[in-house]
């Protein structure tokens, strides 16, 4: 059963994540799902059976400027490495793309790591196009540090 992901499914969605390469503790987990359930625009679906999660996929909405209209974004999904193979990755991202549309989104993207090799046979295989590689930076804003050149805007 693919449903919307609930405040108890925290415990889970921590060993999802680290399946996924994000580690992350239970109360930060706790956090950041407090902040998709009461999000308008975003969105968790899980594939549970009424003992254990499976998967997750999640899926928001993002307001664009450049080169595409508002869309949907897939920002994470992962198969329990139990459960590969078996169709669960498809149907979740079916759920998105329904999600997606029922929000009247046009069309969807993903971003997926080169370092993960399954995924890109995977969504091509779902109809996704390939359309860019690119870099990703990073920058903490809490740490104060960073050269200036201009002054903020009011
Ligand atoms: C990618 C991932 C979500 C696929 O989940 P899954 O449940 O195993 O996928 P499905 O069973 O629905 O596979 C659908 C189709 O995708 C393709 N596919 C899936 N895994 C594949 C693999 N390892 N190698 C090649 N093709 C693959 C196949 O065409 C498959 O159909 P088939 O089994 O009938 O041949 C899963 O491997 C995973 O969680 N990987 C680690 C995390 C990850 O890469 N997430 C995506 C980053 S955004």
């Amino acid at each position: 059963m693919i449903r919307p992901v609930r405040a108890a499914d925290a415990p889970r969605l921590v060993e999802l994540l680290a399946q996924l390469g994000y580690p992350a503790g239970h109360e930060a987990v706790t956090r950041r799902l407090a902040v998709v359930l009461a999000s308008a625009t975003q969105q968790v679906l899980v594939a549970a059976d009424e003992s254990r999660l499976a998967g997750y996929v999640g899926v928001e909405r993002r307001p664009a400027l450049l080169h595409r209209d508002e869309h949907a974004e897939i920002t994470g999904l992962v198969v329990d490495a139990a459960a590969r193979r078996a169709g669960l990755g498809r149907t979740l991202v079916r759920a998105a793309e329904q999600w997606a549309a029922r929000h009247g989104l046009p069309a969807i993207v993903v971003r997926s790591n080169v370092v993960r090799p399954e995924s890109h046979p995977f969504y091509e295989g779902l109809g996704y196009l390939r359309t860019s590689t690119s870099h990703s930076y990073f920058k903490d804003l809490t740490a104060g540090a960073g050269r200036r050149r201009w002054a903020a805007g009011p």
